[in-house]
């Protein structure tokens, strides 16, 4: 059998072809001049046969929109159908159709992979739900908007890293393995070989100690706050906690910042608000077609929504206004709100909705609800840390950050009523020796999505449903 070089070298030398310049489908598209010898690569969105002409569209993943093939019919095949995988090659010309620039005249079209549209699960011409395509994992990238939510992703992993770089920030791989939780809520999944998963009475760890997917950066970023006055991380995190709801995934990606010399959540603040407003400016003048079609057919009010947030600063208020807000609220909530207790959906839902539905920073949280590093406020009698949370419309706690406590005193008793003296003996190294001010935060990359594009569910932002209940691919 030929393969696709010899292929299209016996195609060449049959219909004497000029050898074709390959371009990609968002390449043609714009294409300002006519060139006589294109060849162009891709998956069949739709065939249209008339009599005197054949239509075909193919996409390549570069962009939305696909790109019109005008054939001869002569040139149709019986395997040429919705989802196959083809080459055509011919000229790109100015197209007549007032919605395109260009279209391609097929000079030879040439079927690499054939697709069974019968057993294939994606329809031509229909606008499958997300809940039907999320059925089909392996397949649902040849979607258009599981397409354009990944141009999405691809565009909004590059501005955060492009953020950050042009910041003066340094980006650093902490590690996914690690021996610390961070977050000290027990969420961690353990690593062992099947040979310790067996003979887990013997105690035997492959590292010595017991070995945990990462649920944070922070404490690794954190050492190298020792030495760089602004770091970042950008990676996967792993987190045990109920991925049946629709925002916590057991395997997320984490922006993580952490900031040295700093004295002021309102410095941490800042850094969240222009990251958000920067990377969401990106995406939007970057990827309009991709963001429109979440925006026109998935929630139609996200939009107008997105450009208020970009031109107003975020609100702030306290912990303990946020409580009394809820308290004074005219409905019930199934869990009552009361200071000294963590803030569920639904009040988050409530206080988000009752400032006016824009992104707001909730500060100064009771210090027994968060964990070891926060910084303690020294206040009383409602004792508190310097925490801070952003809540988002539509998704709730979209980052979470703090001041950390960087004088040794604190952090020492702190540890010693939490039982973690022993573990964390380098992190109380870190305030022996240079300590200062330092904080950071963190935000959720699959949640920033859902708040931008308007997607109720996280698994249809990420690449893959990754091992949630309902799908091990
Ligand atoms: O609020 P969290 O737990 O904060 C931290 O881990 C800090 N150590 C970060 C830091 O200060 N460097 O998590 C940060 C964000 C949350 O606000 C949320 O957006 C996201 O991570 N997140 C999840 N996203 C999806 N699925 C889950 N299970 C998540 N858990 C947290
Ligand atoms: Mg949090």
């Amino acid at each position: 059998m030929l393969g696709a070089r010899g292929g299209w070298q016996a195609l060449r030398r049959c219909a004497s072809l000029p050898r074709a310049v390959r371009l990609r489908v968002r390449q043609a598209l714009g294409a300002r001049e006519p060139a006589d010898a294109v060849r162009v690569q891709g998956w069949v969105r739709s065939v249209r046969s008339q009599k005197e002409v054949l239509f075909l569209h193919i996409n390549d993943g570069s962009s939305l929109e696909s790109l019109q093939v005008v054939a001869d019919p002569s040139l149709e095949k019986r395997d040429l159908t919705f989802g196959s995988a083809v080459e055509v090659q011919g000229k790109l010309v100015k197209s007549p159709h007032r919605m395109q620039n260009m279209e391609l005249q097929a000079e030879a079209i040439r079927v690499v992979g054939p697709c069974d549209i019968w057993s294939f699960p994606l329809k031509m011409k229909e606008r499958h739900p997300l809940e039907y395509v999320r059925q089909f994992p392996h397949l649902r990238c040849r979607n258009n908007t599981l397409g354009a939510l990944l141009r999405i992703r691809s565009e909004a992993t590059a501005a955060i890293h492009s953020f950050f770089q042009d910041n003066g920030y340094v980006h650093i791989h902490t590690p996914i393995i690690t021996s610390n939780d961070c977050e000290g809520a027990g969420e961690l999944f353990q690593i062992e070989t099947p040979g310790e998963a067996k003979e887990s009475a013997k105690k035997t760890h492959f590292f010595n100690v017991p070995a945990f997917l990462t649920v944070s950066g922070q404490l690794h970023l954190e050492v190298m706050a020792g030495a760089f006055t602004h770091v970042f991380t950008f990676g996967p995190t792993f987190r045990a906690e109920n991925s049946q709801s629709r925002r916590h995934l057991a395997e997320f990606y984490m922006v993580e910042a952490e900031l040295s010399f700093t004295e002021s959540l309102q410095d941490i603040m800042q850094v969240m608000e222009d990251l958000f407003k920067t990377v969401t400016s990106t995406v939007l003048s970057k990827c309009p077609r991709d963001v429109e079609l979440f925006h026109k057919y998935i929630a139609s009010a996200q939009k107008g929504r997105l450009e208020q947030m970009l031109k107003h600063k975020f609100m702030i208020i306290s912990y303990s206004e946020a409580v009394e807000i809820l308290k004074q609220a005219p409905q019930t909530f199934t869990f009552k709100p009361e200071w000294g207790c963590d803030l569920q959906t639904e009040h988050e839902k409530y206080l988000v909705n009752h400032c006016g539905d824009v992104p707001v920073f909730v500060v100064n949280y009771p210090y027994d609800l968060k964990p070891f590093y926060m910084r303690d406020n020294e206040d009383g009698p409602q004792h508190t840390v310097a925490a801070v949370d952003l809540l988002v419309p539509g998704v709730g706690e979209l980052c979470g950050g703090s001041l950390r406590e960087e004088r040794l005193p604190f952090l020492e008793s702190r540890l010693q009523r939490l039982g973690l003296t022993d573990s964390y003996q380098w992190y109380l190294d870190l305030r022996k020796f240079g300590s200062v001010p330092h904080g950071g935060f963190g935000m959720g990359f699959e949640r920033y999505l859902q708040y931008i594009l308007g997607v109720d569910n996280i698994k249809d932002v990420i690449p893959f449903p990754r091992f949630s209940h309902s799908c091990l691919l």
